[in-house]
């Protein structure tokens, strides 16, 4: 993930970003090979099996959509329950209102996506036509990257966006980006969130940050921590 990054990625980081993905090629190779062969009840075996309109998926649209999948919907959902918690520890008052009022669990959740989104910035877009946009003139054919975090603190579309609110309604916001690449794992990713926050906030009533400044990953078109020191 590291070397993925077109900002802060340097040659050392493309390197190890090469041979991760190398590994990762060869792990679902494998997996295909297997599964070709002996499918079970699961999702490459389906996706193996898929036709639309006599067409099927190639070798090559396999293994695209298994890495897709797993970076996708893996490493996302990593940093919305680790930025979420961060930021519900980091706001005690808005921690204790859920604990005493669970049903704000769902609002909070989309808050979380708000407020430190995990996606901050979108994969590159095309311009279908010439545009003026903050006064930036782009040409078609140009590409472009939405800010996803950055939208997602619009002083035009939410009041106090700086303020972590977790009743805020309503919550219009761009976490899982929007139109026709909106995210297909939205709905497993809030479910993952709700099963995640309510054992912590059952099984942990004592949580509490062991650092003021956890460390964050060196990626900027994602948002998540190395890791998060608590003491429970
Ligand atoms: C909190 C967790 C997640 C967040 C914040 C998130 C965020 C996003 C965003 C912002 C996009 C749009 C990107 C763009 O427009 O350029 C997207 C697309 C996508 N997401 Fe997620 N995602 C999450 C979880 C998941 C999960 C669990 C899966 C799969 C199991 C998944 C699969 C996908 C796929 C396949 C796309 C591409 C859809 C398309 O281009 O048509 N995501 N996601």
């Amino acid at each position: 993930m590291a070397g993925s990054d077109s900002v802060l990625g340097g040659e050392e980081a493309a390197r190890q970003s090469h041979q991760a993905m190398a590994s990762l090629v060869d792990y679902f190779t494998t997996l295909i090979r297997q599964r070709r062969h002996s499918p079970r009840d699961d999702l490459i075996s389906a996706l193996i099996a898929a036709h639309d309109a006599g067409d099927s998926l190639s070798e090559d649209e396999l293994l695209g959509m298994c890495v897709l999948l797993l970076i996708a919907g893996h490493e996302t959902t990593v940093n919305l329950i680790g930025n979420g918690l961060l930021t519900l520890l980091r706001h005690p008052d808005q921690l204790n209102l859920l604990r005493r009022q669970s049903e704000y669990l769902t609002s909070a959740i989309e808050e979380m996506l708000r407020y430190e989104s995990p996606v901050q910035r979108s994969t590159p877009r095309f311009a279908a036509e010439p545009f003026v946009i903050g006064g930036e003139q782009i040409e078609a054919g140009q590409q472009i990257s939405l800010m996803f975090g950055a939208a997602n603190r619009d002083p035009a579309h939410f009041s106090d966006p700086d303020r972590f609110d977790i009743t805020r309604q309503p919550n219009p916001h761009l976490g899982f980006g929007m139109g026709i690449h909106y995210c297909l794992g939205a709905p497993l990713a809030r479910i993952e969130a709700r099963v995640a926050f309510t054992h912590i906030l059952e099984r942990l009533p004592a949580i509490r940050l062991a650092t003021d400044t956890p460390a964050w990953k060196p990626v900027t078109w994602l948002r998540g921590l190395k890791s998060l020191p608590v003491l429970v």
